[in-house]
């Protein structure tokens, strides 16, 4: 969630402003970025090395390992798809380039079940068709097979109140309808697919199609289950959440299940006492009397804070679904922590532990690792290895180390493992982690051992500190101050071995704009006017070493991000620093989510809220409502896409 736009009115309407709107209406940042000072603290050394992402500052580490290696993917077309990179736009529609087509598979609202009904533009729905139908703002996903059937599991991450409630006049949920309709449009879409005639499209009425909502019943799992502060009034054991929401980034596990991850998860909660005081612990994850927006509280009394205090402490988790059993209760894995969950990258480790990467997307928040407890076996029973384990977060040093810091009792100083499962950002906190540029989507290449993360931007960088206080210097892989376009930091664990302490990390890429600026805003060397971009976020590899990028930034298309165009996907090469645009989506979206077809022929990607701002038609074109979709994308010489 992160877009351009200027605001005049007081907000009191979050969900149709980016997070970075909301909080410069609430706690405006300093003025000036102080770009001069950064610009020569960077540049002075070198500056920008020609083939590799170095900048080459003593503050900077930076693609090291691309300097050697112009070789690998370039001279081997075959090991990456090759392709005529294509050059940014602001059209309305999906560019790729040369030798590719593109379909529609599902839009937001489409009926998963006969019994459901069409989207229909002049009402969008209502509470009850959008419970039957395809959710809103479609984020992560994964593609699962099962007898013969694709199975795509799908986050909803949210709505916004200006497109599904753009029949009313306020634009905004007017009658508990609307709320409940609202609601409905968030959660997890579970849907059969299949290819017929060359075209894939979704399965109406399979079995397995499941819709999974802020009301579904959940269990809460590991550490911090049945504890006190996960107790409420309707649940007095803390053990059974309702629902999952916000559903942000994913990750999918070698035993065959899909993990979610639940983002924004504050923005929800609503005070109906105006001098309730929201605790600290509560202020800390952003959650407050107003909502954004969506006015759950009016329809379901849990999203009041001054009723149920702890009703917030059993959102903020990552929910591990099993996307074959309709039937089947989706788990909080508390043990994986709870902050503002991006997406859960999950690797299994030499010694057999199983490692997920999580990233905490706020500006100054921290990036973690959990490793399990138990040992991952091919074919035994491996379901609950998310159960229990370690909780660790990475300490980043300007040499070019870092480490990996458990996060324990001892170190915290807190009481239990379950209170630091529950209050994770303070415990990162205390033992005085890296804060970051609001870490995205982590993605391990399935080649070597080395993961990527984005670090999406962070204007607040060396202006102010994080909402737990800690401050946010430039330093290590958060180089540059009030950061407007973001960048991809990569690490190699000592020894290949992710659940190693130590690692070695560098830049791959740092992105800019060299069209406009000389100094440290240009980017990396890796980053020219023909591919530039800003604010990755969405990041996964192919089976083949491809290191897919999606942007989430500004497409204004003007000042900074003149010649960015709108949001769009790139290819980069690992090896050599290369980054080609493969995709350019249409106005105001954001580009997010990415999954294969099992024979890799094709590629299913995400176009996220087309038009938030007011201006798209997709996919329908004409006066259409735009409508959150996901495409599939093949090569018209029907190889691999990936
Ligand atoms: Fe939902 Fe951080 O993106
Ligand atoms: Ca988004
Ligand atoms: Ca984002
Ligand atoms: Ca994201």
């Amino acid at each position: 969630m992160q877009h351009p736009g200027k605001r005049d009115k007081p907000v009191t309407n979050r969900s149709d402003l980016s997070f970075d709107e909301f909080d410069d209406a609430n706690k405006p940042p300093a003025a000036e970025p102080a770009f001069n000072a950064i610009a020569e603290r960077l540049l002075n050394r070198r500056g920008f090395l020609a083939g590799s992402a170095a900048i080459g500052a003593s503050a900077l580490v930076l693609g090291a390992g691309c300097l050697t290696s112009s070789r690998a993917l370039a001279a081997g077309a075959g090991n990456w798809l090759d392709f005529t990179p294509i050059a940014a736009n602001g059209e309305d529609t999906i560019t790729l380039p040369d030798g590719f087509d593109w379909q529609l598979l599902v839009s937001w609202g489409d009926p998963m079940w006969a019994k459901g009904v069409a989207f229909d533009d002049a009402t969008r729905g209502t509470a009850a068709s959008q419970a039957l139908a395809f959710g809103d703002n479609n984020d992560g996903m994964a593609l699962f097979t099962d007898v013969g059937r694709s199975i795509l599991a799908v986050n909803n991450e949210y709505v916004n109140n200006a497109i599904i409630f753009g029949n009313r006049a306020s634009g905004t949920p007017e009658t508990d309808d609307d709320v409940r309709k609202g609601k409905n449009g968030h959660g997890v879409s579970v849907i059969e697919i299949a290819r017929q005639d060359g075209k894939w499209r979704m399965v109406a009425d399979s079995p397995v199609n499941r819709r999974i909502t802020p009301d579904t019943p959940m269990a809460i799992t590991g550490p911090a289950r049945g504890h006190d502060l996960l107790k409420t009034q309707a649940d007095p054991t803390g053990t059974v959440a309702l629902g999952t929401w916000n559903n942000c980034g994913n990750g999918r596990t070698p035993w065959g299940t899909y993990l979610t991850c639940e983002e924004n998860f504050n923005g929800y909660f609503s005070s109906s006492d105006p001098d309730n005081k929201p605790s600290a612990e509560l202020a800390r994850y952003g959650v407050g009397n107003k909502d954004w927006g969506y006015g759950w509280a009016r329809t379901d009394e849990r999203f009041d804070i001054s009723k149920h205090p702890n009703e917030p402490n059993r959102a903020g988790y990552v929910v591990e679904i099993d996307p074959l059993d309709p039937a089947s209760t989706p788990r909080k894995r508390t043990a994986l922590g709870r902050f503002k969950h991006e997406n859960a990258e999950l690797v299994i480790a030499r010694n057999g532990k199983v490692v997920v990467y999580l990233g905490d997307d706020e500006r100054g928040e921290f990036l973690y690792r959990f490793v399990s407890a138990g040992i991952y076996t091919e074919g035994s029973d491996n379901r609950d290895l998310l159960e229990d384990g370690s909780l660790h977060v990475a300490k980043f040093s300007d040499d070019g180390r870092g480490e990996w810091l458990e996060l324990t009792p001892q170190a915290t100083g807190m009481a239990s493992r379950a209170d630091i499962c529950v209050h994770t950002r303070q415990a990162a906190s205390a033992v005085g982690a890296t804060t970051m540029d609001r870490p995205e989507w982590v993605a391990a290449n399935p080649h070597k051992a080395e993961a990527y993360c984005c670090l999406t931007n962070n204007k607040n960088r060396g202006q102010k500190p994080n909402a737990g206080g800690d401050a946010t210097p430039v330093s290590g892989p958060n180089p540059r101050e009030a950061n407007l376009f973001g960048q991809i930091v990569r690490w190699r664990p000592d020894g290949g071995d992710h659940a190693a302490r130590g690692f070695d990390w560098d830049l791959y890429v740092v992105a800019g704009n060299p069209a406009v600026h000389d100094d440290a805003r240009r980017g990396s060397s890796n980053v020219t006017t023909e591919n530039m971009f800003n604010s990755p976020d969405g990041l996964i590899f192919d089976s083949r070493g491809g290191l897919w990028i999606q942007t989430d930034g500004n497409y204004s298309n003007d000042k900074d991000f003149a010649g960015q165009g709108n949001n769009q996907m790139l290819l980069g090469n690992p090896e050599t620093g290369e980054i080609r645009r493969f995709l350019v989506g249409p106005k105001q979206c954001e580009v997010t989510g990415i999954a294969w077809s099992a024979d890799q022929s094709t590629m299913f990607v995400g176009i996220q809220h087309p038009g938030e701002k007011g201006d798209s038609h997709f996919p329908g074109g004409g006066n259409a409502v735009p409508r959150s979709s996901i495409i599939a994308i093949t090569r018209k010489d029907q190889g691999p896409m990936g």
